[in-house]
């Protein structure tokens, strides 16, 4: 999402790591936000806080922040969260797990160098309580108060996050990510022996690593060095990076591939070795940046963002002039439906018993679909006045908050501009399906009705 510099379409179904991609990049249409009459005051965790202008997060993405799933060892994203701590354990890392959603914009982008016309800092693209506070949109965060109290040399923070987003199988307002990051200190005179014996306690893999930016190729004009540090700190850095989650990713993807063995899966793909390529890419706060991505099922998967910290960002911190290391975000929520077998996003906020009895504390089992009901689909038509500021977000946000989880999906199936009018017309096209029940028409018609009334009132659409 962050990357700023080269926002490039990619099919959804092939990032991991909870980014941007859909319908926005292609619309292009000024950023506005839907905001639907929202009480004078919203409770959250026993705080109050009085809306605003800004306000624009519904009452069920609140409930949302309750749930805590990555706390639950018995659950997917728990499990895999666990996992990937064991993998780390005695290796230097602190774990921090409970971290509220709540913060502030500084936390959240001007501590981390976002420019004021970032279009993460939207209200199309972000959840805000009011201007002063919103929902995480990722787990860095946290990166601010966690360089500043971390005793160890690393850490790893797991957190839920929040995106308005496109609605589909793999994309859901809430998600989790699990960030990691790494220092050292230029004063400590023995920085390079040091490094060295960190980067050999990382586990060697077998995994095939295509890295064109790899030793004294490590950076370049384009994704430049900061001038505080040597070529040799930037590159040292950079290679303790790159291993750590090159063994992250090994260990996760090794046990999805015995996990599906085991459930007696015999495609192909399992008995190939695991393939993964480094691209550069840009974050307003490290430098040099890439992102790595996983060649499984025979597609790419981008899989997480990261790079080496820049200094203001640990001078920030008053970590002072003289620390340097790396920092890294990855998203859980699809990594776990790749390892536990499960075919849509939605599921792992399921309260049905079917659900969440197959899972259990360090085990990756593969998910038994307990049924599979039929879906209703339906779609939505209508005119826009002219200069209107409806961005498709909003029209996800409406749809889901009127029909929550049995929408399984939503697409913006047909746009276009009357030549005379000047009126544009958009159609979505929106599949209802209940993971646990069959669906009655009635209900799905009041929804209808009431995402169209929310559309008439909050946009002044006219329905086709
Ligand atoms: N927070 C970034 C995202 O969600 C990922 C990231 C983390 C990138 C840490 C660099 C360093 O897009």
């Amino acid at each position: 999402m962050y990357r700023v510099a080269r926002p490039v379409l990619k099919p959804l179904t092939s990032n991991l790591f909870g980014g941007f991609g859909g319908p926005l990049l292609t619309l292009n249409r000024s950023k506005r936000f839907y905001s639907s009459k929202f009480p004078s005051e919203i409770e959250l965790d026993g705080q109050t806080f009085k809306t605003d202008e800004w306000t624009n997060v519904p009452p069920y993405i609140l409930e949302l922040t309750k749930r805590q799933l990555h706390q639950d060892v018995n659950h997917p994203i728990g499990i895999l969260k666990e996992l990937v701590e064991t993998t780390f354990k005695d290796m230097g890392y602190t774990y921090y797990n409970d971290f509220k959603p709540l913060v502030t914009p500084f936390q959240n982008f001007d501590v981390l160098g976002f420019p004021q016309d970032h279009p993460g800092r939207s209200k199309s693209d972000t959840y805000y309580l009011n201007k002063d506070y919103l929902l995480r949109t990722h787990t860095s965060a946290h990166e601010h108060e966690c360089f500043q109290e971390c005793k160890t040399p690393g850490y790893f923070i797991t957190a839920d996050v929040y995106r308005r987003d496109e609605v589909d199988r793999t994309h859901y307002p809430a998600f989790h990510q699990l960030e990691g990051a790494r220092l050292w200190s230029q004063e400590d005179e023995d920085w390079e022996l040091q490094m060295l014996k960190d980067i050999a306690a990382i586990p060697q893999t077998d995994i095939i690593v295509e890295d064109p930016f790899r030793e004294n190729k490590t950076f370049n004009s384009e994704n430049p060095k900061q001038d505080y540090m040597t070529d040799r700190q930037c590159e040292l850095a950079s290679l303790h990076l790159k291993k750590t989650i090159e063994y992250l990713v090994n260990q996760v993807f090794e046990n999805a591939r015995i996990s599906a063995k085991l459930a007696g899966s015999t495609e192909e793909y399992l008995n190939e070795p695991l393939k993964v390529r480094w691209v550069e890419a840009y974050f307003p706060w490290t430098s040099p940046s890439w992102e790595i991505e996983v060649w499984w099922k025979g597609e790419w998967l981008e899989c997480c963002g990261c790079g080496v910290v820049q200094n203001q960002v640990l001078r920030n911190s008053n970590l002072g002039e003289h620390k340097f290391g790396w920092a890294f975000g990855i998203g859980l929520d699809r990594i776990a439906m790749l390892l536990f077998g499960i075919p849509d996003i939605r599921l792992f906020w399921s309260l049905d018993e079917r659900f969440k009895n197959q899972f259990v504390q360090g085990r990756i089992s593969t998910f038994a679909p307990y049924s599979k009901y039929p879906g209703i689909k339906r779609d939505v038509s209508f005119w826009l006045p002219p200069d209107s500021q409806l961005h498709v977000n909003d029209v996800m946000e409406i749809i889901r908050s009127k029909g929550g989880d049995l929408i399984e999906n939503v697409t913006l199936i047909d746009e276009f501009l009357h030549p005379k009018t000047k009126k544009t017309s958009q159609c979505y096209r929106i599949n209802y399906q209940s993971m646990d029940r069959n669906l009655t028409r009635e209900e799905i018609n009041k929804i209808q009705e009431g995402v169209e009334q929310e559309l008439i009132e909050n946009f002044n659409v006219k329905i086709r």
